[in-house]
């Protein structure tokens, strides 16, 4: 089912997200045939560049960021017609809108303007785009993250762009909830009743959450240093990801449904004291290390400067959801740059048996799922241990790969997430009062580290995390997935 001609806007065109995801995004939609050449990408940036000069770019962008569809030239060069170029300083006060003006000259399409600039902006160019007579009742925006850096800044953003829009037309993305993996949980609990008997405390003894990643700040640093994990991962995917796994079941998958139950666990989660922030909260930094056998150097190493940084690149929490379902099963959190491993994965481990009748006792079980790098799930269950001398027991793993199971290319999470936007469907966009539970519940941890000056504790390059990290479970008697 094609879509109608629509007209997408990218403000902060020139940028790293448009090269290295949007456009991508885009051409892959457009090498499946989900919308045709009718359809307008105007792309917006302060940089004067004529329309040729930026095709060229992209040119070169997408044929290393979607090598393999940008091998068909034809396709490619078709592409690029769908792309124009307008450099605007959407902040000057002498600003020209009439080109824009000009481009967007069909006001009965579907719009969307895509928002990929500081989110300082965000109000002002919505600003700007309402006195240009620019939105429509048929226009939308696409925020990016982040929203914010505490709530005070987020509640302004969402002011100011909800002036000019009304809430059902605002769309913030979070790319976790374009991913397969995190889309899969809905159907894994929702569609599998016998696993959603499990899932509660009941039967689940602690649920791990991490997102780790093997590479460094890069080229980041700058947005990076001021931001650090905890406002870049934690407060948006991660906290989408313990949403979608926590949350009761919505009574159907449209938007609010959905949303209304996400909010429910944001709302849940036990608040953040001075004290519990230092119990239950751990902040890391990468030190020089290894990777691939690679020598890897430190943070402050990556940022290119002398004097030391006191940005976290890594963080892990401990924390509960007050409801009857999870009250008594802790959740950890965590995520880092620079760690042993590209992977995102959730494990809930199964409460031991009360009683057993075998001589040696495995570990009680887990459900393991895995996001990236490949989506899929183990189930590890104990099964006899093979043999004819005495019986003892031992686990054994039950996997399965979606990609081996359906055969199918999977996709970048943006090109899900952008068509949805065209398309109207808001399921998978974070709704305003989902953004300020998430800073609610962030806000104290970030004031706490401020005010007690929170140690910061190294963790080699190429490692799990600072040492402490290890204890955060080990008071529950647990153990993090690598370390079983
Ligand atoms: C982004 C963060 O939102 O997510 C990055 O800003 C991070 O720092 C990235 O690397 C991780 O995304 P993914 O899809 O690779 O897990």
């Amino acid at each position: 089912n094609q879509i109608d001609p629509f007209d997408f806007v990218i403000f902060g065109a020139t940028g790293d997200l448009t090269m290295r995801k949007l456009l991508p995004a885009f051409l892959r939609r457009f090498h499946a045939q989900e919308f045709t050449e009718e359809a307008r990408l105007v792309c917006v940036a302060r940089t004067a560049l004529t329309p040729e000069k930026f095709r060229q770019q992209t040119r070169n962008a997408l044929k290393e960021f979607a090598a393999e569809t940008a091998k068909d030239t034809a396709l490619l060069d078709r592409f690029l017609e769908l792309i124009t170029y307008i450099p605007l300083d959407a902040l000057a006060p002498d600003g020209d809108w009439g080109p824009l003006q000009a481009e967007l000259n069909e006001p009965s399409r579907t719009r969307v303007y895509y928002l990929a600039t500081a989110p300082a902006l965000y109000g002002p160019i919505c600003a700007a785009l309402s006195r240009s007579a620019l939105i429509t009742p048929q226009t939308r925006v696409v925020l990016e993250k982040p929203i914010g850096v505490d709530l005070k800044s987020a509640t302004e953003i969402n002011d100011g762009v909800g002036q000019f829009f009304p809430e059902d037309a605002i769309y913030r993305i979070d790319h976790y909830l374009g991913k397969e993996g995190v889309q899969n949980l809905l159907a894994l609990r929702f569609a599998n009743p016998i696993l959603e008997k499990l899932w509660s405390s009941d039967a689940i003894a602690h649920v791990e959450i991490t997102a780790a990643e093997t590479v460094g700040v890069g080229t980041r640093g700058s947005y990076y240093d001021e931001s650090g994990a905890l406002r870049d991962m934690v407060q948006n995917h991660l906290l989408q990801v313990l949403c979608m796994l926590a949350m009761d079941a919505p009574a159907s998958l449209s938007g609010d449904d959905l949303r209304n139950e996400k909010l429910k666990v944001l709302n849940a989660l036990r608040p953040m004291t001075p004290d519990m922030v230092r119990q239950n909260v751990i902040r890391g930094q990468y030190s020089a290390g290894r990777i691939d056998d690679q020598k890897v150097g430190s943070y402050t190493d990556d940022l290119g400067r002398d004097r030391a940084s006191n940005t976290e690149t890594f963080v892990a929490i401990r924390t509960k959801i007050r409801t009857a379902r999870w009250g008594n099963t802790p959740f950890y959190l965590r995520t880092g740059k620079r760690m042993a491993a590209k992977s995102t994965e959730i494990v809930l481990q199964f409460r031991p048996q009360v009683w057993s009748i075998f001589s040696n006792t495995p570990s009680p079980g887990r459900l393991v799922i895995r996001i990236a790098p490949e989506e899929g799930l183990s189930l590890v269950l104990a099964a006899k241990d093979p043999g004819v001398g005495g019986f003892r027991v031992r686990n054994a793993d039950l996997s399965m790969s979606n990609r081996q199971q359906f055969k199918v290319t999977y996709h970048d999470s943006y090109e899900r997430l952008l068509l949805d936007a065209v398309r109207g469907n808001p399921a998978l966009f974070i709704r305003r009062d989902e953004v300020e539970a998430s800073w609610r519940w962030i806000e104290p941890i970030l004031t706490s580290w401020r005010e007690a000056q929170s140690p910061l504790e190294p963790y080699p390059a190429g490692s799990w995390g600072p040492a402490s990290t290890r204890a955060l479970l080990a008071r529950d008697g647990a153990l993090w997935h690598e370390d079983m």
